[in-house]
């Protein structure tokens, strides 16, 4: 097994590599732009990662995983449009350097260069990588959608809660190893373990992104804090907040989600003071250690050899306490 970071870097060389046509420029650019500020690059390095972990060869699962990257980013474009985001990788967002329709449309174009590299998966392989990336696709589409259904409901629970960001976000990270499985044609058992570790590093990926909103440093985290507070959304945090605050808490928390005309740095430094006065922080931290647990069980579910269990579980843990 090699390092991230050396999967990081054949990622980014690929990366790097893909070529856009010129025009429209508006359309190509904002795709250039925003593939070249880099982020983690988490996805496409699991599917590297369990490709070489199941002891097949990398280059094959190189175009489906930046089909797995192309896709994140067009969801970013599309994400920033809907959640009023004006920052993203220490950058201004697409819709904010251009406009809403530049990112619709350079988003739209993202998800068809996304599934052009998904279909070049190795020819045994294709079908399976095709049906796993669309179902994997709509899935997160749904948990858009209820992501942005919860923002004007004050019921949200939290087993609501985790499917949507099981939906939003987690099932890409899973599919993004079992792709690796699939195409270093791995049996069911051993891609599924792989996919459920994904799935519930993705859930502990989440929760901590709703932390770093709060509790983040813009510079390091890349995006402009407070943005969940601003638009209401149902996070652990404040799903937590409106189940647990009593008294004059409970008052304060209502007038928050109440006034859309709140003054932000009010709005945000109240909500976060709420927050910290009911103890969220350790109790998220708790809900992120329980979803690492499974993401390690999961792991040693799929039988890999110790030096591949020990990578994975490496970056598993390297994941918590991350800042951006
Ligand atoms: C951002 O994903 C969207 C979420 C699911 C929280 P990342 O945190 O992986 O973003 P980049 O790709 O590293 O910028
Ligand atoms: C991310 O949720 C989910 C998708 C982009 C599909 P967020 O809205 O929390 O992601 P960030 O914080 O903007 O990256
Ligand atoms: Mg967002
Ligand atoms: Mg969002
Ligand atoms: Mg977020």
């Amino acid at each position: 097994m090699k390092s991230f970071n050396d999967y990081l870097e054949i990622v980014n060389q690929h990366i790097a590599a893909i070529r856009y046509p010129d025009q429209p420029s508006q359309l190509y650019e904002p795709i250039a732009y925003t593939m070249s500020l880099g982020g983690k690059r988490i996805r496409p390095v699991l599917t590297l990662m369990a490709c070489d972990a199941l002891g097949a060869p990398l280059e094959a699962a190189i175009a489906p995983a930046l089909g797995i990257e192309l896709f994140h980013n067009f969801t970013l474009l599309h994400d920033d449009v809907m959640d009023h985001a004006d920052l993203r990788r220490g950058q201004p967002t697409v819709h904010r350097r251009w406009n809403e329709s530049v990112a619709i449309l350079s988003g739209d174009a993202m998800l068809t260069l996304a599934t052009r590299h998904i279909a070049q998966a190795p020819a045994a392989c294709v079908q399976q990588a095709m049906t796993l990336f669309n179902q994997t696709a709509m899935e997160i589409y749904e948990g858009q959608q209820w992501d942005m259904d919860f923002e004007v409901r004050n019921d949200v629970q939290v087993t609501e809660y985790m499917e949507m960001i099981r939906l939003k976000t987690s099932v890409l990270l899973g599919c993004a190893c079992r792709m690796g499985a699939i195409v270093a044609q791995a049996e069911d058992k051993q891609s599924q373990a792989l996919y459920d570790m994904g799935v519930n590093m993705g859930l502990a990926f989440q929760l901590q992104d709703d932390m770093l909103d709060v509790w983040g440093d813009t510079a390091t985290f890349g995006k402009e804090t407070g943005g969940d507070i601003m638009n209401n959304k149902k996070t652990f945090l404040l799903i937590n907040a409106l189940n647990t605050a009593t008294g004059d808490d409970a008052l304060e928390l209502r007038h928050w989600l109440n006034d859309p005309y709140a003054p932000r740095h009010e709005k945000v430094a109240g909500v976060t003071a709420l927050y910290e006065r009911l103890g969220l922080r350790a109790l998220s931290d708790e809900a992120i250690a329980r979803h690492n647990q499974r993401a390690l069980d999961a792991l040693h579910e799929a039988h890999l050899r110790p030096e591949a269990t020990e990578a994975f579980a490496t970056l598993i843990t390297s994941l918590t306490g991350r800042k951006a």
